[in-house]
């Protein structure tokens, strides 16, 4: 029988690559507590027309890459990008009742029906934040700011942040017109998508990969030539800051996003081109600041961003961790497992990650097991060791061997742990100088 396969472009991600998922997940959790920022969970599925009246029927996304169905007479939809159902959660809750500014960051899985490659999946992770209730450019910087520290922690290279202003609606109905009087002379050139787009979305052209459709939109007028008085002020503002920050950036006028909802800036993030190529946005953002209205809530401007956790750990150098457990306890024999058992217990009780190697196997066997797990120290317990109350304690990294009583093998592996630098739970720390035994503390006297 063929062994079926997972769906191209969602992927498993194993337990060897999981720990370098979990230290950027980390990483990014930590510096979104640092900016006060709290973590929201909204489902995976929304109604469909959530997504269609966010992020604009013109769209690739809506018109193509949603997986979008029916179910019992319900249109429903995998979510394709988190802010539409943060922005329902902050209508629905009534938040802005309670709260006038909102800090909320979300990470998980989104779908889109892409064509699968390098860094683009059908199933992919986002770490994204959302600010409502901040209008001023000040708030759009320090956002800036922000991902370009996270980027710096994640031991990205050749990041670049790319800044655009789009102005509120009218500039961009502005815009629009003059873009489609500046195209339509040169639409017989245009790509048959494009083409269409002149009428449904024409600032996607300026977004398009056609090497015809770049030609002809080389010359064409910019978003910041329309912008009114306010939305210069706001962006000249925002630079402002970002200098003061000493923020690199540079400012594109053509820079456009895939997505309908923005107003005024706009930015992207790259990094690590070489390994990421045309893929290379690690971070896309902006502001939308009528799209909490737009969708029935209160006006609340807002800001937000998303990042591709995928794509993050192509560009990051940051490496996973190096062991699966600091300890392994390896009973020789049968006889010898129960005792292996209760040591783990103890070893874990104090928080020092061990595995018990319980087949009974060969030392030789058990020392191959130590090396795959990455185990520092093995606690090896035979026949002789069990009769005398002892456990031989075998340091892999020093070379060393030495017979330890029982009762006081714990505090010599924490101690070697934390001499070692290797991170244990913090309960073994605070314990480490003043262990003792669970069990019989009279016993335990050094
Ligand atoms: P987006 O530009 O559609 O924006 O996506 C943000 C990031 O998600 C991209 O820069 C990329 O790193 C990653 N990404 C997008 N599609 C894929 C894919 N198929 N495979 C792998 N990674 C992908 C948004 O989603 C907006 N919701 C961001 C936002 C939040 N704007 C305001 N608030």
């Amino acid at each position: 029988m063929t062994p079926l396969r997972a769906i191209k472009g969602m992927n498993d991600v194993l337990p060897d690559q999981v720990g370098r998922w979990q230290r950027v997940e980390r990483l990014y959790a930590r510096v979104m507590s640092l900016h006060g920022f709290r973590e929201l969970r909204t489902p995976l599925l929304e109604p469909t027309p959530l997504f269609v009246r966010a992020m604009g029927e013109a769209t690739d996304v809506v018109e193509k890459e949603m997986y979008a169905f029916e179910h019992h007479g319900d249109a429903l939809a995998l979510r394709p990008e988190g802010t539409a159902g943060a922005v329902r959660a902050y209508i629905e809750h009534s938040v802005s009742q309670r709260e006038p500014i909102v800090r909320w960051w979300y990470a998980g899985p989104m779908f889109r029906a892409e064509r699968p490659q390098r860094g683009r999946y059908r199933q992919f992770s986002q770490l994204g934040a959302e600010v409502f209730g901040d209008e001023g450019p000040g708030c759009d910087a320090e956002i800036i700011d922000m991902l370009v520290g996270f980027l710096r922690e994640l031991q990205v290279p050749g990041v670049e942040v790319v800044v655009n202003s789009l102005g509120g609606a009218e500039a961009r109905a502005r815009y629009r017109a003059a873009l489609v009087e500046y195209l339509t002379p040169k639409a017989s050139s245009l790509s048959a998508e494009s083409q269409r787009r002149l009428t449904t979305n024409p600032l996607r052209i300026l977004d398009s990969k056609d090497d015809a459709d770049r030609a002809a939109a080389q010359g064409a007028p910019t978003l910041i030539d329309v912008l009114d008085a306010g939305d210069r002020e706001h962006l000249a503002k925002l630079r402002e800051a970002l200098d003061a920050l000493g923020t690199p950036y540079s400012i594109d006028p053509h820079l456009v996003r895939g997505l309908d909802y923005y107003t005024r800036t706009l930015f992207e993030i790259r990094g690590a081109h070489d390994k990421l190529g045309a893929g290379s946005t690690l971070v896309g953002g902006g502001r939308y600041d009528t799209l909490v209205k737009d969708l029935g809530g209160p006006a609340v401007p807002a800001i937000g961003f998303a990042a591709g956790l995928e794509r993050l750990l192509i560009a990051s150098d940051l490496e996973g961790p190096s062991s699966v457990v600091d300890a392994l306890v390896a009973p020789l024999g049968a006889k010898a497992v129960a005792a292996g058992l209760q040591v783990a217990r103890d070893l874990r009780g104090k928080g020092i990650r061990c595995e018990v190697d319980t087949r009974g196997t060969s030392l030789k066997s058990q020392l191959r097991r130590a090396n795959a797990l990455g185990a520092r120290i093995v606690l090896i317990l035979g026949d002789a060791e069990i009769a005398a109350g002892a456990v031989q304690v075998k340091d892999l990294a020093a070379h060393s061997q030495e017979t330890i009583q029982r009762d006081q093998a714990i505090r010599v592996v924490v101690d070697r742990l934390i001499a070692a630098g290797r991170t244990v739970d913090s309960p073994v720390k605070a314990s480490a100088t003043d262990y003792t035994a669970p069990t019989t503390p009279e016993e335990d006297t050094p």
